[in-house]
């Protein structure tokens, strides 16, 4: 398994080219399963996540292609409904495949996700939305097992925002008869992306980004045109702490403030700048930061994926951070390795007490999760000596040549393969 060896202290500097986001590459790559043709999708992240994704699609018998950041998919014929559950525990973006699935063919087989490291993460307000679409679904042997005639138009309330929930409803009700309403659906830039993506498929989506989404059904949607996906804003939020835990000034070339609100001003709090330029946004950082509180909320609040960074920020800040957990049950695996590395980190239930101290020490950690790593990272740039991180195959799952980008900028950075 590959490891990270940092020798952190430096202040980085210069440009970092921000990649297409995942999170909004995962679904639109499924929603070429609701048409028959060649799709093409630009800004595609050269990433595990992106890899595994192409693999269920082939197992489907669609035929994927991805390369220089275009990805090419053609669905003009299914062979398989199954999405076995050696892919799906590997990456729960899997069950994206549910909705466009019963959309088209009136049919999947998909294997239940299981938990992961950072919590349960169950997929009941999936299935609820489905049946209330007219599917039947049966649960068997760790497999979610779906029929449909023709799927139908529905109200369907979310009892918590869920964004994989919205996106697969979504993409169930473009082909749907009649219209659906998504009540209290996710607000993330990543469902206003799908939803572009699909209207440019011929489908009729009303209030994407909002809390209520209305969808008219089609008969059928056109491939999708060269749609380019958008920046993903929890690198460049990553970068951002990057930028200030190193005191340093880096260009993020491609990244847009409205996706990052929220973070950018907590982070300007903290005493970290921001300048906006033609090209993207300026980072600049001078001083320690200044201890600030977060607490994670769905979109637009506080984004749950940039929590462990921060975290990594405030364990050097001039006073006390109270960092609040509340979309996950357990999205602090980075606090043992943060201490590991000389954080002052105490956990009451959902919430951890962060006291800044002067410095960080480099030692030898361990990811556990996509954005755990990404906070290791953050935390070994700043701290004096060598860190190893080790596992960070966690990392190449949502992170794009980070090391290179890193590298780049003047990080002291090496990937060793063993
Ligand atoms: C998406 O996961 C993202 N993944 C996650 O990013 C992100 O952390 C999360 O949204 C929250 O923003 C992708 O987009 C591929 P949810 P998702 O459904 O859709 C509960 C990363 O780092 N819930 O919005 O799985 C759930 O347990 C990854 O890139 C139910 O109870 O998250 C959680 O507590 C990590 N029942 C909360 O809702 C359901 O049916 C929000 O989960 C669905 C969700």
């Amino acid at each position: 398994m590959d490891r990270l060896i940092i020798r952190g202290g430096k202040p980085l500097k210069g440009e970092v080219e921000i990649s297409g986001a995942k999170n909004a590459a995962l679904p639109i790559m499924t929603a070429s399963i609701l048409t028959s043709g060649e799709n093409t999708i630009t800004k595609v992240p050269d990433l595990k996540d992106v890899k595994i994704m192409g693999a269920l699609l082939s197992n489907l018998g669609i035929k994927f292609r991805h390369h220089n950041g275009i990805v090419v998919i053609d669905s003009s014929e299914i062979k398989n409904f199954e999405a076995p559950y050696e892919l799906v525990k590997t990456m729960r973006a899997s069950v994206l495949v549910l909705g466009p699935m019963l959309a088209r063919y009136g049919r999947a087989k998909v294997s239940l996700p299981g938990g992961c490291a950072i919590g349960a993460r169950p997929i009941n307000m999936h299935l609820m939305g489905l049946e209330k679409m007219g599917a039947r679904i049966k649960l068997d042997s760790g497999y979610v097992i779906a029929k449909a005639n023709r799927l139908k138009g529905a109200s369907i309330y979310f009892d918590t925002p869920t964004v994989t929930g919205t996106e697969n409803l979504m993409m169930a009700a473009v082909l749907a008869k009649g219209t659906t309403i998504l009540e209290n659906a996710a607000r993330e830039p990543e469902i206003i992306d799908l939803a572009n993506c699909l209207i440019s498929m011929g489908a009729r989506i009303k209030g994407a980004g909002e809390g209520i989404i209305e969808i008219q059904g089609t008969d059928e949607l056109k491939p999708i045109r060269k749609y380019e996906i958008i920046p993903d804003r929890i690198e460049a939020g990553t970068f951002m702490t990057i930028a200030g835990i190193t005191r340093g000034d880096l260009l993020l070339k491609g990244c847009r403030r409205e996706h990052l609100d929220a973070l950018m001003i907590k982070l300007e709090d903290t005493g970290i700048a921001f300048k906006e330029t033609k090209t993207g946004i300026r980072v600049t950082a001078n001083n320690r930061p200044s201890a600030k509180d977060i607490r994670t909320m769905p979109h637009p609040g506080f984004p749950t994926d940039m929590q462990a960074q921060f975290m990594a920020l405030m364990s050097i800040a001039k006073g006390t951070s109270i960092i609040k957990e509340t979309v996950f049950e357990n999205r602090f695996m980075h606090v043992a390795e943060l201490r590991r590395i000389g954080a002052d980190i105490s956990i009451e239930g959902n919430t951890a007490t962060v006291k800044g101290v002067e410095k960080l020490k480099g030692a030898p950690v361990m990811a556990t999760d996509l954005r755990a790593s990404a906070s290791l990272v953050v935390a070994a740039l700043c701290a004096e000596g060598e860190s190893t991180i080790h596992r960070i195959y966690h990392l190449d799952r949502g992170y794009e040549r980070m090391d290179e980008k890193l590298r780049q900028v003047g990080a002291d950075i090496e990937r060793v393969t063993s």
